[in-house]
């Protein structure tokens, strides 16, 4: 793994990636739209009632309210980084009338959790973001009983497709690499999860591939408009601007893209995950 713009970040017991994406209204419009059955369906052949389990990265909650559901009476645990989306969360919960379900902030490099806590760790699209993926796998095994499974699911960025071709959307894709790197992340996950389980030491590991698509008028309408806006309003856009990667010019030009990308009858988007599902000896 290349992280061209940061030191080394090998055997940090802390965060030193900066979250790309932030907490914008844009892109937990993304967030909240994801599920079990849509984000975690490779997990969910082998969880079942009384067990606990551990959300990591949980942001705004909807999967890990979907997970608290499906193992009640088991605990579900959801940690984020990030203080402020656990309100979201939080509401969540409570709108679904759901008892079985806490959160609360943590790392995933240091845990604040003991040995053998949980039967399930879990963790969407985190570790593409984390400073040391392979540290964070660790840490989730640490927490994680003997027979129980670590499970990762993340988006290769490089592997994503779609059509019609613009070449404004290939400016937006080179954009997010050179960012989500220069913030200390790795944007092609997807494809490199198995060898981060197998160097964190996990020798029991089931590898698949899942993608997500959207190409019905509302999917490739909130899909198109949701990368407008958090191009343009989100974290993400004060982090391309503030590091040099791109002009606010150049970022109102690809949201003018992915509008009008938007508006096309074919538009069709592919968005490939790997996932590994790692179980504890
Ligand atoms: C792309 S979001 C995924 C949220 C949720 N899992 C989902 O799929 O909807 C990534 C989340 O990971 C959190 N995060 C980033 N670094 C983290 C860390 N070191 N420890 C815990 N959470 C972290 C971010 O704050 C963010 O909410």
């Amino acid at each position: 793994m290349t992280h061209a713009s940061v030191p080394s970040t090998s055997d940090a017991a802390h965060e030193t990636a900066v979250y790309t994406h932030g907490h914008h209204e844009s892109v937990l419009r993304s967030h909240s739209w994801r599920t079990a059955a849509n984000s975690a369906a490779y997990l969910l052949p082998e969880l079942r009632a009384g067990l606990d389990v551990l959300d990591v990265g949980c942001g705004p909650g909807t999967i890990t309210a979907d997970l608290a559901a499906l193992v009640a009476p088991g605990r579900v645990t959801g940690v984020d980084a990030a203080e402020g989306v656990l309100s979201k969360a939080r509401s969540v919960a409570v709108e679904r009338g759901l008892e079985n379900v806490e959160f609360t902030v943590a790392d995933v490099h240091a845990l604040d959790f003991p040995d053998d806590s949980f039967d399930v760790v879990h963790a969407h699209q985190v570790l593409q973001h984390v400073g040391d993926p392979v540290r964070a796998l660790r840490e989730m095994r640490r927490v994680c009983r003997p027979g129980g499974l670590v499970a990762a699911r993340d988006s290769d960025y490089g592997a994503f497709a779609w059509f019609p071709e613009r070449p404004a959307l290939d400016g937006w894709l080179d954009l997010y690499h050179r960012v989500a790197r220069a913030n200390g992340g790795e944007p092609d996950a997807g494809r490199r999860l198995f060898s981060w389980a197998r160097e964190a030491g996990f020798t029991d590991i089931t590898t698949t591939a899942a993608t997500w698509c959207f190409a019905t008028p509302d999917e490739r309408s909130w899909w198109s408009g949701l990368w407008a806006d958090r191009t343009v309003d989100s974290a993400y856009a004060d982090l391309a601007v503030s590091g040099g990667h791109a002009t606010t010019a150049e970022l109102t030009s690809i949201a003018e893209a992915w509008r009008e990308w938007g508006t096309r009858d074919d538009a069709w988007f592919m968005v490939p995950h790997g996932e590994i599902l790692c179980r504890v000896s």
